[in-house]
């Protein structure tokens, strides 16, 4: 009995050796402690061996009971510490390179920015920038916003002070702009403004890019060309647009300035009412008022402008129907672009 117990020592150190995963280990203390394992067989052979032998034997297969159970309690915590126990890969190799982490990527409202940023920087504008706090003068009066004018409504403007707002729109800069420059130029202002609005089509901040050009015999022509020249380089040469007479109180005449519907091509659906076009920006002339506020002769200088919300050239671009979505930062959206 005593020579059995230590041939059954001597085959369990040398599996425990080779052990190298938790199945692997669980295996080996069914053969030996479970019930039909070793150790209870010998325990039921002490039975038939006499008093003294018994005692000896007894204590034998007791200690060696505790033996095992130590053994794989360490071998057990050994196995979990390696790296890659807890994926289930325990022949890790620590040497092999890393499968590397996702870059970043640009927010598709800065991919679409950057693109017509860079459509207008071709055709010779600069980018400048203003101030998202407004006085009431930058953002309404100067540009020839009365003070009865809907859009000083309390609901559509967040009004910091008496007068001071955040901008309702990157009009403004246009005034900025002109304050420090003398003429000829040819400005885009891109940049976050804010409405008091929130559905599914519009976010209490958003984007829009502002378009200035000042200059002599600015035509209404000029502004079709350079729209024409926008359009087709964004949403692709094939796409129609067309102007709409409109109503801006700094621009005089204005216009809005459709595109063909991207969903339907022109032939009617829900996304363009079954009309065909789609609006995506508002334009027109420079009205002499403007330029009055800003001490440039309305005689000698004439001028375009435009502006555009870049989240509705997005959500075209890319066949989003939720606005709400550029701002959720859920990485299953973001992650598509
Ligand atoms: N500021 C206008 C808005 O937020 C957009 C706009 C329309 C800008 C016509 C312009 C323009 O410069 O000429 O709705």
């Amino acid at each position: 009995m005593i020579e059995q117990i230590q041939e059954f020592k001597q085959a369990y150190s040398k599996s425990l050796i080779s052990v190298s995963n938790p199945d692997q280990l669980n295996q080996l203390r069914t053969e030996f402690l479970g019930k039909k394992g070793h150790l209870p067989k010998m325990m039921k052979q002490l039975r038939e061996l006499s008093p003294e032998e018994k005692r000896l034997a007894g204590k034998q297969v007791n200690e060696f009971k505790t033996e095992i159970e130590n053994s794989l309690k360490e071998k057990l915590q050994e196995i979990e510490s390696r790296p890659g126990s807890s994926t289930g890969e325990s022949d890790f190799d620590i040497t092999l390179p890393g499968r590397g982490d996702r870059s970043g990527t640009l927010h598709p409202i800065t991919q679409v920015m950057d693109e017509i940023i860079s459509v207008f920087f071709s055709l010779g504008f600069s980018v400048e920038e203003g101030p998202e706090i407004e006085t009431d003068f930058y953002n309404f009066e100067a540009l020839n916003i009365p003070k009865d004018h809907p859009a000083r409504d309390m609901q559509d403007t967040f009004y910091v002070e008496d007068e001071t707002v955040l901008r309702t729109h990157t009009s403004p800069v246009q005034i900025h702009v002109m304050e420090d420059w003398e003429p000829p130029l040819r400005i885009i202002a891109p940049g976050k403004v804010y409405r008091c609005d929130s559905d599914i089509s519009h976010t209490p901040m958003f984007h829009q890019i502002e378009g200035l050009m000042v200059d002599e015999d600015i035509s209404f022509g000029h502004l079709k060309g350079i729209m024409d020249i926008f359009v087709h380089e964004i949403f692709g040469k094939k796409t129609e647009l067309r102007f709409r007479p409109s109503f801006f109180p700094f621009t005089c005449p204005s216009a809005e300035v459709d595109i063909q519907c991207v969903i339907c091509s022109g032939k009617g659906c829900r996304v363009c009412s079954s009309t065909g076009w789609l609006e995506i920006l508002g334009a027109g002339l420079v009205d002499p008022a403007v330029f009055q506020a800003v001490n440039y002769d309305p005689g000698k200088w004439t001028g375009l402008a435009f502006g555009l919300g870049i989240e509705r050239i997005a959500m075209l671009k890319f066949g989003i129907n939720d606005i709400r979505l550029f701002f959720d930062n859920d990485l299953r959206f973001l992650k598509q672009f």
